[in-house]
Formats: structure tokens, sequence, C-alpha cells
């Protein structure tokens, strides 16, 4: 377990930076702290509704506001980092009101049935341990990484994304997010010393890094496997704009995931895949740098940009140059994350706080369902003060 100074450390523009990271910062922790008073211990809704965060809808037995999906724990990473960059206890308390929820959460097997128990874990009970050394939370963490072991598959060797295991249309399938869900299952080999969870870690991410990813550099979002012998079939998207389209968050995803995992598995070939979707995703930024919802747009295309995208693309360059092993290319991810990180700050957040709810503006969920269109989004917010965390105090030690 580390502990962290909440107060140690700056938030000032850093000299070489185009990045207004004060003033940023003091706007976003200004929406963190008026959302606190909206929602106390309530979850808002996935993505903003006309920039507006709702309360999260009811679903089956649990309540509207109750926790549930794959995004509340974004909430709770915010209150983190909110306190981490401010020192303010206010951000504290609420953030450990989520942590006893994802306990009870866990324990009472409430909607686990997804992969993204990575998320979900890792920001809200991980990060209670890493900061303030919470053993409650730390049981519940261990339980939350038990629960995605559950979805690793023999003989393919991959972690099924979504839906019940016996569900026929999610069998063998996984997805390019799920590389961001591995770090729980890295923390929980840190902290017991059980080999099989590096082993999924290791052989989870080999295959998407020879699956998921295409020849050109660009992802499939989604992959199947055939579950009873293990050999890989197809790629399709869920929220792309077709099979063979890139969708921008996937890409994303694959720049920060494939970065992170490198670091911890030593297999090069994965920081080679986060270089490759690195390159793509740059290749395809139009002129402000902000991608639109699929890289299959460009300049000149009236589609959704997807704001969210771009907040992960920063965090993942920025962690990829963190472990890059050529200097010449860490100076390029470093200069391009803060490139488009200034163009975050100066173009998709509110203008005034309290103009939305959302940290970030212009984020897509998922167009091709009409969910979360040109909205602010819990993740889009959350990687956003990463970021702007990211530039500010290039020391910080990740949740992740
Ligand atoms: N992980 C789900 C998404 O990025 O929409």
């Amino acid at each position: 377990m580390t502990s962290t100074s909440p107060v140690s450390g700056t938030t000032a523009t850093p000299a070489d930076s185009p990045v207004a990271v004060a003033g940023a910062i003091d706007a976003a922790l200004s929406t963190v702290r008026r959302n606190i008073a909206t929602f106390g211990g309530a979850y808002p809704g996935d993505t903003t509704v006309d920039d507006r965060y709702e309360l999260r809808p009811a679903e089956g037995s649990i309540p509207r506001g109750g926790n549930r999906g794959w995004t509340t724990s974004f909430r709770t990473g915010m209150l983190w980092l909110g306190w981490e960059l401010s020192g303010d206890e206010a951000f504290r308390e609420a953030a450990l009101v989520d942590v006893a929820d994802f306990a009870r959460r866990v324990r009472a097997e409430e909607d686990l049935d997804t992969h993204d128990l990575g998320f979900l874990y890792t920001l809200s009970t991980v990060a209670a341990w890493r900061l303030v050394g919470d053993p409650a939370a730390r049981d519940a963490s261990l339980l939350a990484a038990d629960h995605l072991m559950r979805r690793f598959l023999e003989p393919a060797g991959i972690i099924q994304a979504w839906g019940d295991l016996s569900d026929p249309a999610q069998r063998g399938r996984t997805i390019i997010d799920s590389l961001m869900n591995m770090p729980l299952l890295t923390w929980a080999h840190e902290q017991t010393g059980q080999e099989r969870f590096a082993d999924a870690v290791a052989r989870h991410t080999a295959q998407l890094r020879d699956h998921i990813l295409r020849e050109d550099d660009s992802t499939f979002h989604t992959f199947y496997w055939d579950a009873a012998t293990g050999e890989p079939l197809r790629g399709a998207t869920e929220q792309g704009a077709s099979d063979e389209s890139c969708w921008a968050r996937g890409q994303a995803w694959g720049i920060y995931g494939f970065a992170m995992n490198y670091a911890v598995t030593g297999d090069e070939r994965l920081l080679e895949a986060s270089r490759r979707c690195t390159e793509y995703f740059l290749r395809h930024l139009p002129a402000d740098q902000v991608p639109f919802w699929d890289l299959v747009y460009t300049d000149g295309s009236d589609a959704p940009r997807d704001s969210s995208a771009a907040a992960i693309a920063v965090c993942g360059l920025l962690e990829l140059a963190k472990v890059e092993t050529d200097a010449a290319r860490a100076a390029e991810w470093t200069t391009r994350a803060h490139a488009i990180l200034a163009s975050l700050v100066e173009n998709y957040a509110p203008a005034a706080p309290e103009d939305s709810d959302a940290l970030l503006l212009h984020s897509v969920y998922d167009l091709p369902k009409d969910n979360g269109v040109d909205e602010g989004t819990l993740w889009g917010d959350y990687f956003y003060l990463e970021a702007l965390m990211r530039v500010a105090r290039p020391e910080w030690r990740k949740y992740w």
C-alpha cells in the first residue's frame, strides 16, 4: 500500500505546456463540488441530457440513483482526484461513501456480470486502498478481481466482455475496452502473489494484440472466439460506424490499455501495439485535435466529435511516454498529448462551470443506438481530470 499526501505537489501550469492547467482544474473541481451537493451518495446517469446529469435510471431491483452499470466509479475516481489535487476533505469523505457502496455491491453480487469490474473497482476500492489504506476496500477489490476471473474462458484465454457466460450472443466475445480492466487483476496479483491473475492478464492482452489490432493499425471494437475450441473467429463492432471502421474511443482504449499492460507484462509487442494505435489515432485527428466519434470521419464532416476519446488518448499518450523506450518518441507523444488537451480545455470544457454539470462537453456514448450523442459523459469527465492531473503533476501515481 502506498500513501499519498493529498496536498503535496502543485497545480501550476508547467512552463513548457500549452495547457492552461491551473484554471482548468479550478473550473473542473468547482463542478465536481457542485455535483456532490446535487447528488450526494446517489449516482448520476452515464451521460448528461442536454448537458445536465440526471439521476441514474432504476433497473430491476436497483432503484433510481443506484450503483449499477459500468460508469459509476468514474464519479468516485473524480472525487479521489479532487482530493489529491486540492486537499479538500469534502472530496475524500464523498469518495469514501461511494467506496462503502461499491463494497456492498460486490458482496451483494449486484450487477457483476461484466468485465467492467475493472473500471468499477480500480477507481473506487483499489484507489481507496492505495490512497488511504482502507482494509475493507482491499477485501472488496479482491472479491471483484475473483468475480472478474470467473469470466476467463479456457481454452481461448480471453475474458468475456459482456453478459451472462451462458448467453450465446456474447459467448467468447471480448472488446478492446477490456484492456483497461486488466489493472484490477494486476493489482490482485501484486496483493496475493497468485499467478492465475498475472496469467490471465498476459494471455488476454496477447489475444487482443494478435486479433483486435488490424494490420493497418486500426482496431476492431469487439472480437469473437469460439469458446469451445479457442479459435479466433471474427471482428465486429457494437458502437462504431461499421464492422470495418475504427471506433474512436476503442482506438483510445488501445493506446492507454496496451501501454499499461506492456508496463506490467514486459511484453514488448504490447508496447508496439500501443505505438501503432497511437500513430493511427493521431493520423486521423481533425485540425482541432479532437476526433470524430468514428475515425472514418475526417475534417469537413458534420459527424459529432467524441471528446471523451480525446481525453482517454491524452492519458494514454502520457502513459505511453512514461514507458516508451525511445526518447524521441516519448517527447513526441508528450507534445501531442498536450496539444489535444489544450484543445479540450479551450474548446470542449464548458465556458463557465455553471453552464453544465459535465467537465467536458461533446462526447458520444453510442451513436448507432442514439444514446448519449453530443453530451457529457462520466468517463469523459474522469479522463479529462486525470489528464489535467497528469500534466499538473507528472509524478502522480495512477490508480490503474
Ligand atoms: N466501455 C464502454 C464504452 O467505452 O462505451
